[in-house]
């Protein structure tokens, strides 16, 4: 159900959310600022009262404080830009964005009383680069209660260099809709094609929501280009889907960082994260990831080929939903057991270190694997 009053209970779900945008952002910000770019914009499309009922803060508050609570303060401009259809909500937004004390580097805009769909193209345009510059980089978060996301934005998004999305995808209310067969209109908005209609007649729930997952993780790929894009789900204590969250990038380094934020959710136990970007193949987020279905991913990738720790740790990184950090002991493993062999291997290397990226390492056939 969708709150009535201008501020609301936090939900164990949306501090999961919340936790995984500020630590996307506390990366996202100086990686960028570093980089040189000079200024950078963050466009919280459904931004909320900024407050929840027992004090917590909104998506605005955590996104600009993960901004401005570096350790090496920020030195890029930083435009945040707050869309929020409620005049009550916005106003009370404005009265907690006035409460922060803002470097001179920082500026907020709450465009309070507009909804997305008609603020959007405002704020993008503002930004339309001259000829011979680029426009900044920019991070827009989607987090609606229903589903009234244009296609047309998150592809115009996507299609720009160096910008992102995250998406808040409601699916029990998608769901909803689309087996009462209401709102067409919204659903080719949505899906920026027509195909979810091929959805009504699925009737299995589970498999219904595969095609609704895959058909927008499709379009994100296919009709807006990203390079990058992986899913996660979020299941509450009684292990049923609350929504997914969608991120999209042409940035290797940016879908690092954000499957860094997923992997550090906590493990209280009342909700879990996975990546369900494979929903044929559901990694939760834990402690300890999961290294014998990351051995079987590698061995399928590699087995009787000749290849590097630098070429494993792209495919880990971008084809899998494991990270960076997690592939090194599955090749040690396999090393000790011979079922990997260092080729060029200089004699002062220590056995089951992979420390020179180029390494060539012979992966044995698959059967012995
Ligand atoms: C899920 S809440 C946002 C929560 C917020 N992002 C957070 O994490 O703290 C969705 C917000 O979108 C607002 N809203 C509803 N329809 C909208 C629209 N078409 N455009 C912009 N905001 C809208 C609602 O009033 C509500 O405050």
């Amino acid at each position: 159900m969708q709150p009535k009053t201008t501020i609301w209970d936090l939900e164990p779900h949306t501090a999961a959310k919340h936790e995984i945008l500020r630590r996307y952002v506390q990366a996202w910000a100086p990686i960028l600022s570093q980089g040189k770019f000079p200024h950078l914009v963050f466009v919280d499309g459904f931004a909320g009262p900024g407050r929840y009922s027992k004090g917590e803060e909104g998506s605005p508050l955590i996104a600009i404080k993960a901004v401005i609570g570096q350790p090496r303060p920020i030195t890029a401009q930083v435009d945040f830009h707050f869309i929020e259809l409620d005049k009550k909500r916005s106003d009370h937004l404005a009265s907690e964005v006035r409460a922060v004390d803002l470097p001179s580097n920082i500026s907020t805009k709450i465009h309070g009383g507009r909804s997305f769909q008609d603020a959007f193209p405002d704020v993008w345009n503002t930004y339309d680069p001259k000829p011979g510059r680029i426009r900044p980089p920019t991070f827009v978060f989607i987090d609606p209660f229903g589903f009234k996301i244009p296609f047309s934005y998150v592809a115009k998004v996507l299609r720009a260099q160096s910008c992102e999305v995250l998406i808040t995808f409601m699916f029990e209310e998608i769901n909803r809709f689309l087996s009462q067969g209401q709102q067409p209109e919204n659903f080719d908005d949505l899906f920026g094609c027509r195909d979810w209609r091929e959805g009504i007649n699925i009737k299995l729930p589970k498999e219904r929501l595969k095609f609704l997952h895959d058909l927008y993780q499709r379009q994100l790929t296919q009709a807006a280009g990203a390079r990058f894009v992986r899913s996660f789900a979020l299941r509450n204590e009684r292990n049923t889907m609350d929504y997914f969250l969608f991120f999209a990038t042409n940035n290797e380094l940016g879908l690092k960082k954000m499957k860094e934020a997923m992997w550090h959710v906590d493990e209280s136990g009342a909700y879990t994260f996975s990546d369900a970007t494979d929903p044929n193949q559901t990694v939760l987020f834990t402690a300890e990831p999961d290294r014998s279905l990351l051995t079987r991913l590698i061995v399928d990738k590699f087995a009787g080929a000749e290849t590097t720790p630098s070429q494993i740790e792209h495919f880990v990184v971008c084809d899998t939903a494991f990270r960076e950090t997690h592939y090194k002991k599955v090749l040690q493993v396999l090393e000790d057991t011979n079922r990997v062999m260092p080729v060029n291997s200089p004699a002062k290397r220590r056995r089951g270190t992979y420390a020179d990226m180029n390494l060539r390492l012979l992966f044995g056939p698959k059967q012995e694997l």
